[in-house]
């Protein structure tokens, strides 16, 4: 009687959670979003859904953890750069088929001049490979499609 009454108990908690969690709106989760200097390298490494992604410093970093909650996401979790680029997170081969993307990758030269330029990549799964291996950050998300 009294674990009958558990399990009720259980199954209606899960039920509200689930109701909740459908109802609910992560929106205003976060606003603080800071402008973030692209040319300040001071990498962060995080796996997300299984893929190792590099952050060109921890503004850029905080900025999509916001974003994320926003999406009512879990917040990303900082990793060394030795377990980004173990090979499950950091593959050297990428399945076919997905498009191809331009992604912008900021440099500065040992003179002090800032730029950056575009760079055309087979697919995501390629473009976040090369960022790990060669520890390299882009900034923003890629665009789908070719460099114009
Ligand atoms: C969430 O809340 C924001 C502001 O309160 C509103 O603009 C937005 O439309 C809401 N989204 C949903 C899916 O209810
Ligand atoms: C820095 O080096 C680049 C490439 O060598 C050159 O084009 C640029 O004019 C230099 N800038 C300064 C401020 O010296």
């Amino acid at each position: 009687m009294y674990f009958k009454f558990l399990f009720l108990i259980v199954l209606l908690g899960g039920l509200l959670h689930l109701n909740e969690a459908q109802t609910t709106n992560c929106s205003n989760n976060c606003i603080l979003r800071a402008r973030c200097n692209p040319y300040f390298k001071d990498l962060v490494w995080t796996v997300v859904d299984r893929v190792c992604r590099v952050y060109q410093n921890g503004c850029f970093f905080g900025n999509e953890n916001c974003m994320r909650a926003n999406r009512c996401l879990p917040p990303m979790v900082a990793t060394s750069r030795e377990e980004c680029m173990k090979e499950i997170y950091c593959p050297r081969m990428c399945s076919r088929g997905a498009p191809p993307v331009c992604a912008w990758f900021p440099y500065t030269l040992s003179n002090g001049t800032t730029g950056g330029r575009d760079m055309a990549f087979g697919s995501r799964c390629v473009l976040d490979s090369y960022a790990c291996r060669n520890a390299q950050a882009y900034v923003n998300e890629p665009r789908i499609g070719r460099c114009t």
